[in-house]
């Protein structure tokens, strides 16, 4: 697809720009333009993607019928762009995002996106928005692809219209100011997906679910929500907006295995594989509250971390629970944790050899 291009004719001014890359914190602060690529199933049934744009950003026109707005058929990807230190911009395993957004896509009944047109539309949005690319420590611009059912119809059932979109947000810190281990709090009033659910579907829904414990977190002073399975000996699933690693004392690391609820995190993922080249071995497996609670009582579990393309990887101080706490709130940063963040974000800054070729040029 070919995209037109539309610019802004008010983009932010050089001064505004820099007094926002100044402090972006996360997900405050958008870019002059967004990138759209349309979707419609003709009258033969047949469905093709067309229009593809680059317009300014700016307020979406929907109809009040259209069925993102009644039924959630909605899905996303988060990813980031990297200035390196020459001035050029990479992104990170985008074919990764692109495949998981078709994943979602098919869970959700939505139409599947050429990979081709995905990494293009990011291509096209840095190219006119490239001076938004901040660089400073752990600072990226954050793009979010998503895609929404905007026919105008309220029977339940696939919209025959959708839209696909990319905006950009320069971001840093998930959690605000410098990087420090998070407390985090269990939810067990709540679960997050249940088999054959959405669980691993990255789909507006699961977040809008984690958004009540998610408050109740807060209110404990905490920044993120665990969910457990409880029809599965209360197995640690994932967070509310990302993944987790434990890191025992012989240097294995454990994370939940991809079981239909969870997640395929691509920051996961690029985990497991540098954990490996390390030669430390990884386990994708059950792991339960209980091991949890064990493993850092006996000191075989010396850390614990969130990952994500937002959160990068955060270490994890103290779970919080109504009956007490695992870990500590003052909670030292795991070494193990914060030498594979630092090799995760320094591939992708270009500052580490990229072995396995995971960035690609915008
Ligand atoms: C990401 O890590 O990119 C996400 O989509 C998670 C969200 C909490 C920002």
């Amino acid at each position: 697809l070919e995209f037109t291009q539309q610019l802004s004719d008010h983009p932010k001014s050089a001064e505004e720009r820099a007094a926002i890359l100044a402090d972006p914190g996360f997900g405050n602060y958008f870019t002059d333009h967004t990138a759209v690529v349309d979707y419609k199933v003709d009258a033969e049934g047949n469905g093709g993607w067309s229009g593809a744009r680059i317009e300014p950003y700016g307020p979406i026109a929907l109809d009040p019928s259209a069925a993102v707005l009644h039924y959630g058929q909605e899905i996303f990807e988060g990813m980031k762009a990297y200035k390196h230190a020459d001035g050029s911009v990479w992104t990170f395993r985008p074919e990764a995002n692109a495949k998981r957004m078709n994943r979602s896509a098919r869970r959700l009944a939505l139409p599947e996106i050429p990979e081709e047109t995905f990494l293009e539309s990011l291509r096209q949005l840095v190219e006119v928005d490239k001076d938004w690319v901040p660089n400073g420590d752990g600072e990226a611009l954050y793009l979010r692809p998503f895609m929404i059912a905007t026919e105008a119809f309220l029977g339940v059932r696939p919209a025959r219209e959708v839209s696909f979109r990319v905006i950009a947000s320069p971001v840093g810190n998930y959690f605000g100011g410098e990087l420090k281990p998070v407390s985090i709090w269990l939810s067990e009033q709540y679960a997050r997906a249940g088999r054959g659910g959405t669980g691993e579907a990255k789909c507006g829904g699961n977040y809008a679910a984690s958004l009540a414990p998610q408050m109740e977190a807060e209110a404990h002073g905490c920044k993120q929500v665990l969910f457990l399975d409880p029809f599965n000996d209360n197995a640690v699933e994932e967070l509310g907006g990302m993944n987790i690693f434990f890191v025992f004392k012989d240097g294995t690391l454990v994370t939940p295995e991809l079981n239909g609820n969870i997640l395929h995190g691509v920051t996961r993922s690029s985990i497991i594989q540098l954990a490996k080249d390390r030669g430390l071995e990884v386990q994708e497996r059950k792991i339960t509250i209980d091991e949890w609670r064990d493993g850092v009582a006996s000191g075989d579990i010396t850390e614990a971390f969130a990952c994500g393309t937002a959160a990068v990887i955060t270490p994890i101080g103290e779970l919080k629970t109504k009956d007490g706490s695992i870990g500590s709130p003052g909670g030292n940063a795991g070494e193990v944790s914060m030498s594979i963040r630092k090799q995760l974000l320094g591939i992708q800054t270009g500052a580490v050899e990229d072995t396995h070729g995971w960035l690609t040029r915008l």
